[in-house]
């Protein structure tokens, strides 16, 4: 079997640390240590819009910021395809056939839907866009069209794969074929990285809500934020709570024995600065500083190699198209083979007439 490798983000923002443990990380790795077929990048602009449709220009203006950002975490455009979600026609087409095969209520059972529902308020007021409703169908053909099987998402992200295998296993059942390909999330290693909160302690970091450390960050914005993560306030020689403590969970998610050895020789590893914490004797200004000191480490490189690229707007322009060219020739392949699989190919040979010829004909 193939591997192929396929994952997307809304350009809405900049991207940001959340982004990076939960699933750029893990793309750059996948990239550069396992062997596969073909990986694609898609910069989902429709999905995107489905929740705003009155702001086309945040969009627009995203795109490149979001291009910026893979190629400076280490998305090598030798073996990576970048492409532009609205700009592969076969898309909206595959998408239109797999709504036959999805009940309204399976959609709205969708628990990312829920939430997502819960948090742009659509519930109350029942204003709900039905282009944002349908968007895990539309995102089940983003990733069968390219037949990809290898996933690498945070795990907000997992009901929408269910529902794409669904779609898959009601596809092939349906019309009797067994082209469309069953994929799996490829999650980070520990949940610290699949689920990062916010600065503020929310269960997510979002750019609506304000709590992100974005990618771009210079270094005196990183220090500010990391010095404004709430904590749990207590006096220096009580015991230290490591349960919900964001600073450690950031720090679950990027520190590394190296940075002990560098930044706070005391301690060889995690488990023993927790171990310590946890008695008590050390303050959280302590624990801020170490994070921040391996955060501006870690999002240096990044930062530079953005500012490199951001001269090369041209090459990043042109990528995007050629990446976007192969991907239309691929998706189209898989929309020819579902028109085929449910006879809907009336024009690709002649089989078609000859059948209502022979109907017609006494
Ligand atoms: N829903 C994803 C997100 O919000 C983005 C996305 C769109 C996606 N199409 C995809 C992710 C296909 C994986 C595969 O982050």
């Amino acid at each position: 079997m193939k591997n192929i490798i396929l994952t997307a983000d809304r350009p809405t923002g900049r991207l940001h640390i959340g982004h990076y443990v939960g699933s750029l990380r893990e793309r750059v790795r996948l990239q550069n240590e396992t062997t596969y077929d073909e990986l694609y990048v898609m910069i989902a602009d429709a999905q995107a819009l489905t929740d705003n449709s009155g702001n086309p220009q945040k969009v627009r203006d995203n795109i490149i910021e979001v291009m910026l950002d893979y190629l400076s975490v280490g998305l090598d455009p030798e073996k990576t395809t970048f492409c532009i979600q609205s700009q592969i026609t076969a898309l909206p087409e595959i998408t239109s056939y797999y709504m036959n095969l999805v009940s309204l209520n399976r959609l709205l059972r969708n628990p990312t839907i829920k939430s997502e529902i819960q948090a742009r308020g659509y519930g109350s007021e029942g204003g709900m866009p039905v282009g944002f409703a349908t968007y895990p169908i539309s995102q089940a053909a983003d990733i069968t069209a390219f037949k990809a099987n290898l996933i690498p998402v945070g795990d907000d992200q997992e009901p929408m794969l269910e529902q794409t295998r669904e779609i898959v296993r009601s596809f092939n059942h349906t019309y009797n074929c067994n082209f469309l390909v069953e994929c799996k999330s490829v999650l980070a290693k520990n949940l610290s990285c699949t689920r990062l909160p916010g600065t503020d302690g929310c269960a997510k970091m979002s750019k609506s809500v304000g709590n992100c450390i974005f990618l771009s960050d210079e270094p005196s914005v990183i220090k500010k934020k990391v010095n404004s993560i709430k904590t749990f306030p207590r006096q220096i020689d009580e015991p230290g709570i490591l349960e919900n403590n964001i600073l450690f969970i950031y720090l679950d998610a990027f520190c590394t024995d190296k940075h002990f050895e560098k930044y706070y020789p005391e301690f060889k590893n995690l488990d023993e600065l927790k171990e310590s914490y946890a008695k008590g004797g050390i303050g959280d200004g302590k624990i801020k500083a170490f994070l921040n000191n391996i955060l501006q480490e870690e999002l240096e490189p990044i930062r530079e190699r953005r500012k490199s690229f951001e001269n090369k707007i041209p090459m990043l322009i042109d990528l995007l198209k050629r990446g976007t060219a192969k991907a239309n020739e691929i998706a189209s392949a898989t929309l020819n083979e579902i028109k085929q699989a449910m006879g809907i190919d009336y024009f690709s040979n002649d089989e078609f007439e000859n059948e209502q010829i022979k109907k017609f004909t006494n």
